[in-house]
C-alpha cells in the first residue's frame, strides 16, 4: 500500500484495536462513541476509502446508494448482518463483511446465564435483595425451574448454537435443533435434529434462539408456534429481537404458559423494547451483551482489521457477506 487507505469507525473501538488499525490505516474516530445517524455518517463518510461500523449503524438501500463511489466496502464489528441491506451493497459493489467465530464463546455465556437466571429467577431474587425485601427462607420461596436434564432446543445451529450445545451438555441436557440443514455430528455433537421449528418446539424445555434475523426469520417465534411449546417452557434470546413477535411472547410470558425467558436482545432496541418485558418478574433481561468481553471485542476489531487489509491488499477478505 503506498498511502494508507482511510476508514471511518463509526464507534469507540477498544484502544489496543484502534491502535492497530492506525498502523495499517488512516482513521476518523469517534471517541466520544456517539451514535451517528444516516445523514451524518453519510456526511463523514465522504473523504473514506471504507467503513467499519457496528450493528447500532444502519445501512438501508438508500443509505447504500448514497455512498460515495470511493467507498469500496463496509467491514462490520459484528457477526450479525442485519442492519445492512446486503442486496443493496452487492449491486453497487460494496464489499461487506462481518466477525463470525469469534464472539462465539461469549454469546454462548450469556445465552446460559440467561437460561440460568430465567430459570432460577434470578432477576426477582436480585431485586428482592437490593430492594431489602428478604424477610424469611421457606421451602416455597423463590422456587424456581431446574435445567440440568431437561431439553433444550437449539433453533440455528451455527457457531453459537454449537458452543449452547456443548456447555449445556455440561448440565447433562439432551440437545435438539433446528437448522435449514442438518448439521455434520462432528460440530453438532450428539443431538435430534429436528426438520421443521414446530418439531422443534414440541419436543423441548428450553428453546435457545441463534438464527439470524431475515425475512424468514422475522417473528419466527409466534403465538401459535409458543401454542406448541409445553407448558412451563423456557426462552432465550441471543441472537436478535426480530425472531420474536414480542406481543406473543409477553402474552405467553404474563399468562404462564411460557414459564421465563431470559432475553438480551429486542425489537426496538435499546430505548423502544416492548413495555411488557420490564414488568414482567419472570424476564432476566440483559442489554444485548452478547460479545460484551474484553477479549472477545478485541479479537472482532482485529477480525474486522483483517478484513479490511485484505480487500485493500486486493484479496478476497475471510468474511465477505456480499
Ligand atoms: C453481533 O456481533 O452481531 C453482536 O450482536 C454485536 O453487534
Amino acid at each position: 500500500m503506498s498511502h494508507k487507505p482511510v476508514v471511518l469507525v463509526t464507534r469507540k473501538l477498544p484502544d489496543a484495536v484502534e491502535h492497530k488499525l492506525a498502523e495499517h490505516f488512516e482513521l476518523n474516530l469517534n471517541p466520544d462513541d456517539r451514535q451517528y445517524g444516516p445523514e451524518e455518517m453519510l456526511q463523514l463518510a465522504s473523504n473514506v476509502d471504507a467503513i467499519l461500523p457496528c450493528h447500532t449503524e444502519k445501512f438501508s438501500a438508500e443509505t447504500i446508494a448514497l455512498l460515495p463511489p470511493r467507498v469500496k466496502a463496509i467491514a462490520n464489528f459484528s457477526v450479525g448482518v442485519d442492519h445492512v441491506d446486503l442486496e443493496a451493497a452487492r449491486q453497487k459493489g460494496v464489499i461487506v463483511t462481518n466477525t463470525p467465530d469469534v464472539l462465539s464463546d461469549a454469546t454462548a455465556e450469556i445465552a446460559m446465564l440467561l437460561m440460568l437466571g430465567a430459570a432460577r429467577r434470578a432477576s426477582e431474587g436480585e431485586r428482592i435483595m437490593r430492594n431489602q425485601q428478604w424477610k424469611d427462607w421457606s421451602p416455597a420461596f423463590m422456587v424456581g425451574h431446574q435445567i440440568t436434564g431437561k431439553r433444550l432446543g437449539i433453533l440455528g445451529m451455527g457457531r453459537v448454537g454449537q458452543v449452547v450445545a456443548s456447555r449445556a451438555r455440561g448440565f447433562d441436557m439432551t440437545i435438539h435443533y433446528h437448522n435449514r440443514k442438518p448439521v455434520d455430528d462432528s460440530l453438532a455433537g450428539a443431538a435430534t435434529y429436528h426438520a421443521s421449528v414446530e418439531s422443534l418446539l414440541s419436543e423441548i424445555d428450553v428453546l435457545s434462539i441463534h438464527c439470524p434475523a431475515s425475512g424468514q426469520t422475522k417473528g419466527l417465534l409466534n403465538s401459535d408456534r409458543i401454542a406448541l411449546m409445553h407448558n412451563n417452557a423456557i426462552v432465550v434470546n441471543t441472537s436478535r429481537g426480530g425472531v420474536v413477535d414480542d406481543e406473543a411472547l409477553v402474552k405467553a410470558l404474563e399468562s404462564g404458559r411460557i414459564a421465563a425467558a431470559g432475553l438480551d436482545v429486542y425489537n426496538g432496541e435499546p430505548d423502544h423494547i416492548h413495555p411488557g418485558y420490564r414488568k414482567l418478574d419472570n424476564v432476566f433481561l440483559l442489554p444485548h451483551i452478547g460479545s460484551a468481553t474484553r477479549e472477545t471485542r478485541n479479537a472482532m476489531g482485529y477480525r474486522a482489521m483483517d478484513n479490511l487489509i485484505a480487500i485493500f491488499k486486493g484479496e478476497e477478505p475471510g468474511d465477505r457477506v456480499a
